[in-house]
């Protein structure tokens, strides 16, 4: 039997957000020229360097766009009451479309009441159980930006989903569960594996579409893929050297992979310019402008 070299496509979320944040530019050039200025408030509390370094990321993004960008770094020992009293005056200010509240917060911030507290039609993150109910229906106002940057970078590359084997490992409120959700609503047939999933290989050998949400560098070997899969790699993880470094141990399960994302720029740059787009539909929701 000959030896078959399959080559892969690989799916560039660097590039693909790059294209979506100059349509962007152009759609917040054209609300400029009517008087209306997308915002976006970020409230950040303590001195999380991972935070800190998302923050950043997420003003130069919003700088980059043309969207006005407002941080409130809070100091760690902030009361519960005080950080609920901003979101108060955030979710009355008419200049603040968006409202993100950086997470993980210290642990005596209770994190389900303060994005409770978010008003859902400002909840660009969509975790507001509101938006998390929109989206287990089926109508996501806002779909939360990390799943919702996969399905862009899927369809941008148009890999059909419907009828397709679809595995997602992790089951975070914030990536694994609104990512099965999305993939359902294409029509795929969804499988999400976790930390207690019995035989976590066979199941992912089974996925026509294995998205890898687990934190753990080059955890996907290529024994766990299927010879033509799609994978996608949620993972953000530092190795021994202190490299970026994926879910997936890349050279290997790109020589089976039909497409797949590289870490960085894959989903990454994908999560960012979800957070644009989901600001400009907020603003435009908020000056009743249609949406495109
Ligand atoms: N922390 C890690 N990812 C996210 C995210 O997408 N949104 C917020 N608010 N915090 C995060």
């Amino acid at each position: 039997m000959g030896c078959v070299i399959m080559s892969y496509k690989l799916l560039d979320g660097k590039d693909l957000a790059a294209r979506m944040k100059k349509a962007m530019s152009k759609e917040v050039e054209k609300l400029a020229s009517e008087g209306i200025v997308p915002g976006l408030a970020v409230i950040i509390v303590g001195n999380d360097p991972a935070s800190r370094i998302y923050v950043n990321n997420k003003r130069k993004d919003c700088e980059e766009v043309g969207i006005k960008s407002f941080e409130y770094a809070l100091p760690e020992e902030t009361p519960e009451e005080e950080l609920l009293g901003l979101i108060d005056a955030l979710n009355q200010d008419s200049s603040i479309d968006g409202i993100l509240v950086q997470l993980p917060l210290p642990r005596h911030l209770d994190e389900v009441k303060v994005i409770r507290r978010i008003s859902p039609e400002k909840d660009v993150d969509a975790f507001h159980p509101f938006n998390v109910g929109e989206l287990m229906i089926g109508r996501p106002v806002f779909a939360p930006c990390t799943p919702a940057g996969v399905m862009e970078l899927i369809k941008d590359a148009n890999i059909d989903v419907a009828g397709k084997n679809c595995v997602v490992v992790g089951r975070s409120n914030i990536v694994g569960k609104p990512m099965a959700m999305l993939m359902l609503h294409e029509n795929a047939t969804v499988t999400i594996c976790h930390s207690k999933t019995r035989d976590l290989k066979a199941m992912c050998s089974k996925a026509d579409i294995l998205i890898s949400a687990i934190g753990k560098a080059n955890y996907i070997t290529a024994d766990y893929v299927k010879e033509g899969a799609v994978v996608i790699d949620v993972g953000i993880n530092r190795n021994a050297e202190g490299k970026v470094t994926g879910d997936v141990d890349f050279p290997e399960v790109s020589k089976k992979a039909s497409a797949i994302t590289p870490v960085p720029g894959g989903v990454g740059p994908m999560t960012r310019a979800m957070l644009l787009k989901n600001t400009i539909k907020a603003c435009n929701m908020h000056n009743k402008k249609s949406l495109s």
